[in-house]
């Protein structure tokens, strides 16, 4: 399983320090992805773990103050990096057109894009959900060429989801994994890795790995309970 923890805007630097301190200490059955805070990515180190990144810069040239671009990325050995979290589409307005050039730009510098996609509450209570994702996934999926399509990893985040504890039923989160894997399947000839991310925690992890088709975890909030979660790891 992918195992990949979201850091969000959390932690001092030496709250950071602590955490790169604790996750180096034990070995991991399953491939986790520590995505912190641009400061302290070059404070993360394996070898029992892999870096990720929480966003990319869209552009290349560096005209751009204030963003990070995937070539900074690659020169601090991130291997992931989150692409369109909903909080990037809600809070920096980012669309398809924007997540679509993040994608090419990091695959461009060899990074895996762990793309996440979700519906929102209404979308969901008018059963718009899969409408909502095939659109999101085909405008940024289209362009890719077939062998940069394989690299992206998606992740399923209902944005109701997110940070409030609501977790829809397994037998819900498997048919739209299993759609989206359908999807990719008998539109681009892929088998896709797909993980469920929103309000992961220890009460609910096990039995939300019983959804079959999963194969792993973006979590936010509970990722940084360091010690509880080695426990699960
Ligand atoms: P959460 O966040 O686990 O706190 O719900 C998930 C995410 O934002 O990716």
């Amino acid at each position: 399983m992918l195992i990949v923890l979201n850091h969000k805007m959390n932690l001092t630097v030496d709250d950071a320090l602590e955490y790169q301190r604790q996750l180096a200490q034990k070995t991991y059955q399953d491939t986790v992805v520590v995505c912190p805070s641009y400061p302290y990515l070059p404070l993360f180190k394996g070898p029992n773990y892999q870096l990720g990144s929480q966003d990319v810069s869209a552009f290349a040239e560096s005209k751009h103050t204030g963003e990070v671009s995937a070539y900074q990325l690659q020169s601090l050995k991130v291997s992931y990096c989150l692409v369109g979290h909903s909080e990037r589409r809600t809070f920096a307005h980012e669309d398809n057109a924007c997540i679509q050039a993040k994608l090419e730009q990091l695959l461009e510098h060899d990074m895996i894009p762990i793309l996440c996609i979700g519906e929102t509450k209404q979308d969901h209570l008018e059963h718009k959900t899969w409408a909502v994702l095939e659109r999101d996934l085909k405008a940024v999926m289209e362009p890719l060429s077939l062998e940069n399509r394989k690299k992206v990893v998606i992740a399923y985040e209902p944005l109701f989801s997110i940070g409030t504890g609501e977790v829809l039923e397994n037998d819900q989160i498997a048919e739209v994994l299993t759609c989206t894997k359908r999807f990719m399947k008998e539109t681009y000839g892929i088998d896709s890795m797909v993980l469920y991310g929103g309000s992961v925690n220890d009460k609910n992890f096990h039995h939300l790995k019983e959804i079959e088709v999963l194969d792993g975890f973006l979590i936010g909030g509970f990722s940084l309970q360091i010690t509880e979660l080695q426990k699960l790891l």
